[in-house]
């Protein structure tokens, strides 16, 4: 089982971002715990601030991975393109999200990424992730 987790813009600075939105770890720490608790899982991470990027790897694993985990972060709420990227490939999404966007500002209310999705996590911290994770084994 092959999954990588995709993280977009500003998801970088976890751990010193807004930490009473998306708390104290970084995701380099968190990642660790996700690879220690998923061994027979073979994880990948990558991290993009750049949208263009974002939609490459997508295009780069969506034809070969056996899920790909989605936090595109402020670009779910604005790009097409990664909406057509996760429409485009074949390896299922799950959309996840640190935070309940539904409980924050109406234009987080919007997803470019879920009508392609499998499935979509929100709103439960890092832990978000993991039940991505666990929705592919
Ligand atoms: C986020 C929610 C987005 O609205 C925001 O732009 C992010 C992070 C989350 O994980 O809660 O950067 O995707």
């Amino acid at each position: 089982m092959k999954l990588i987790i995709i993280n977009g813009p500003n998801l970088n600075l976890l751990g010193k971002r807004e930490p009473e939105v998306y708390g104290h770890k970084t995701f380099e720490d968190y990642f660790s715990e996700l690879q220690f608790r998923f061994k027979e899982v073979e994880l990948e991470y990558f991290q993009s601030n750049i949208e263009g990027e974002l939609i490459t790897k997508l295009q780069e694993v969506g034809f070969e991975y056996d899920g790909i985990v989605l936090n595109a972060a402020a670009y779910t709420h604005t790009s097409v393109g990664l909406g057509d990227a996760v429409k485009a490939i074949i390896t299922p999404v799950v959309e996840v999200h640190i935070s309940n966007t539904y409980n924050r500002e109406d234009y987080r209310h919007v997803s470019y990424i879920s009508p392609g999705a499998k499935g979509v996590i929100l709103g439960f911290g890092l832990q978000s992730y993991d039940l991505a994770i666990r929705s592919f084994l």
